[in-house]
């Protein structure tokens, strides 16, 4: 904390759950033909920053792009929504977000701010940061799976709930449409979402950013057996696993994956598990789906949400949108 500034934060699970939420998604992904671990494992406090040193390589562009949108756009948005309450779902750092709090305080209805993220390193470092950049802000911080405690978050008039950062896109196509009607049924009269997409554009650029010269991502992807590691007590071998992206032209989205190098029999003490892999045999740890504004009006249609504003950055990258009830 910067200036004594009180933050509350708000644990959802306890470590316990977290183990038991991570043993059941390794024994039910790691059993089927296409092994699959989903995303939010990446995120410890080792996974939160390499995930920030993502955001400031040159192939990843999402994050730039949907800085300018909200830097060209802040004041439309916060005109349109008069918030008071910003609840931001997958905050990470919370970084892009201080072009929001300075759209709303200008426009001068913001008065709190509740960040919710399974990382509670990163959760907490940015409430606490914000708190004491915005003296006049309550800051309500809540560790929490945004699948899972989605209905239990603060409520309150004038409610604007962000996803920003192209996240919804790491959601399969079943858990979006799920996830995006539970959305519609949390809002009230006078709320509104503010989501961030990436759009679909040329494949070389779209691989290129989740395969970075530097080796970024490489270690990003591999830092989720590094928690199933410690988690769970298992022997992954981190240099036995190779980092791959590929583009899914038929459902408009980016694959990782984690190709196996040799053939190997990994163990998972706390679960008392044996993980067969064949050589080449790959784990998919992210699917990173890509939008176009059809595809993003028809999905809102479809969840009961009407598409009420759409920006984007000047060279048509990515998007955010906003949409209301009904
Ligand atoms: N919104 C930020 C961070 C995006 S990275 C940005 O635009 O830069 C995705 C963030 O979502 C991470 O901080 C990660 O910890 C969080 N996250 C991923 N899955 C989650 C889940 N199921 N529930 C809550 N947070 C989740
Ligand atoms: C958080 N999420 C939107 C990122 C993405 O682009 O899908 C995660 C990421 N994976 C690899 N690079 C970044």
């Amino acid at each position: 904390m910067t200036d004594g500034t009180p933050v509350h934060i708000t644990r959802q699970h306890t470590d316990v759950d977290t183990a038991e939420a991570l043993a059941n998604d390794v024994r039910a992904g790691l059993s089927g033909a296409q092994k699959t671990l989903p995303p939010k494992w990446f995120y410890d406090a080792v996974g939160s920053e390499l995930f920030e040193q993502i955001t400031r390589l040159p192939e990843y562009y999402p994050t730039r792009r949907e800085r300018e949108v909200l830097e060209r756009h802040g004041a439309d948005i916060a005109q349109q929504t008069r918030a008071q309450t910003l609840v931001e779902l997958g905050s990470g750092s919370s970084e892009k977000t201080r072009l929001l709090l300075d759209a709303l305080t200008f426009e001068g209805t913001i008065r709190r701010y509740v960040p919710v993220d399974v990382s509670d390193s990163a959760l907490i470092a940015a409430a606490e940061a914000c708190a004491g950049e915005y003296p006049r802000l309550e800051v309500h911080g809540v560790v929490a799976d945004f699948v899972t405690h989605l209905e239990v978050l603060p409520s309150g008039p004038a409610r604007l709930v962000a996803f920003l950062g192209g996240t919804i896109g790491n959601f399969e196509p079943a858990a979006r449409a799920d996830f995006l009607s539970r959305i519609a049924s949390t809002l009230r009269p006078g709320d509104a979402f503010l989501l961030g997409t990436d759009l679909v554009k040329d494949v070389d650029r779209l691989v290129r950013a989740y395969d970075d010269a530097a080796g970024v991502t490489a270690a990003f992807n591999l830092n989720v057996l590094a928690v199933v590691n410690r988690e769970l007590g298992a022997d992954f071998d981190l240099d036995a696993f190779a980092h791959e992206a590929r583009w899914d032209a038929e459902n408009a989205w980016i694959e990782m994956h984690l190709r196996s190098l040799r053939e190997q029999t990994v163990h998972v003490k706390a679960l008392d598990l044996d993980l067969h892999f064949a050589e080449g045999e790959t784990l998919r740890t992210e699917i990173s789906a890509k939008f176009t504004r059809d595809r993003v009006a028809a999905e809102y249609a479809a969840a009961g949400l009407r598409l009420a504003a759409w920006w984007t950055d000047s060279a048509g990258d990515y998007a955010l949108s906003l949409a209301v009830p009904g």
